[in-house]
């Protein structure tokens, strides 16, 4: 019998990983939120209750609900669902808060109702989300939260996404400022021309960080984890990002650069051993800021959102 109702995790993600703005990213493996579904006789969708954070109720106004009134819309389902989240990613935070709630209520709906959706057309009703809290229907956070792994946006219209290699050895490290930094907001100050010049080391860097994760080339990807274009405008609004680049690099990081949208950090590293000793390392930079801050030592999500097997605690 198909069940009606059931608890998922929906991952923290890295979108951009520096060179790729709006067309890469990844699925962290230990951060992220809860969320519990279950299917209603009434229509529509009901968000119950969201925990941990202070977000909307109402379903057209909450990134879970649009995400799933989407779905909704293109389904045969007479029904509707009730959501209850469990946010444990900050929104503002710029490890893909309402992409994980937009992914995860997607993901779990489409579960619920026997799996009528691919992955590709969930990431296209999660990303119904993303324009409600960001302004733009960007998907390099809904992608990789629902495909796992890493991933690559080649094209929003029509929606056309690819699976990146992840080497096993790849490993996160992500320090958060406590300070919110609105993505719409992060977008507002970006220029919306690129000189050539700046555009051919940009796509330079994409193609080799694409080719380095395939060959497992760690050489490459370290070189090619770089950003020109939108790095130097909004490290401007992180304190302490280039003493923390300093750091994170002299402590052995593979690359270093703003997750998403910022305000958190990410460090990329070859094995766990480099992710926690760059973790020391931000420590000790940030110790000194009077910023509080979280740090979160990561392997890559193969899955994506999954489901958990606690049971729900809608009633
Ligand atoms: N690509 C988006 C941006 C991600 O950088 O604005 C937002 O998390």
């Amino acid at each position: 019998m198909q069940a009606t109702r059931l608890s998922l995790f929906a991952p923290a993600t890295i979108a951009n990983l520096s060179c790729g703005f709006d067309v890469l990213g990844l699925a962290l493996e230990g951060v992220g939120d809860c969320m519990h579904l279950e299917l209603t006789e009434r229509p529509g969708v009901e968000i119950r209750k969201v925990s941990g954070m202070d977000l909307p109720l109402e379903a057209d106004k909450n990134v879970a609900g649009v995400a799933a009134l989407a779905l909704l819309a293109k389904s045969d389902y007479k029904g509707g669902v009730a959501i209850e989240i469990d946010k444990r990613i900050k929104p503002g935070s710029g490890i893909g808060s309402s992409a994980a709630s937009s992914a995860g209520a997607v993901w779990g709906l489409n579960q619920l109702l026997g799996s009528p959706f691919s992955p590709e057309q969930l990431v296209g009703f999660a990303m119904k989300g993303e324009e409600l809290a960001s302004g733009a229907a960007h998907a390099d956070n809904v992608a990789p939260a629902l495909l796992g792994g890493i991933t690559l946006v080649r094209s929003t219209d029509p929606l056309d996404l690819a699976r990146v290699h992840c080497p096993k050895a790849l490993h996160a490290c992500v320090l958060h400022p406590q300070i919110e930094l609105k993505t719409s907001d992060a977008r507002k100050i970006l220029k919306t021309t690129i000189p050539l010049k700046l555009g051919i080391r940009q796509w330079g860097n994409v193609g080799g960080l694409i080719t380095g994760l395939f060959t497992e080339d760690f050489g490459l990807i370290s070189r090619s984890l770089e950003d020109g274009i939108i790095e130097p405008v909004r490290s401007l609004l992180i304190p302490g990002f280039q003493a923390l680049r300093e750091k994170a690099l002299e402590a052995g990081a593979l690359g270093f650069g703003i997750s998403g949208s910022g305000p958190s950090v990410f460090a990329l590293t070859h094995g766990p051993e480099k992710a926690h000793k760059v973790a020391r390392a931000l420590d000790e930079v940030y110790a000194g800021f009077g910023i509080p801050f979280e740090i979160h030592v990561s392997g890559i999500s193969r899955q994506g959102v999954r489901a958990l097997d606690s049971t729900p605690i809608i009633t």
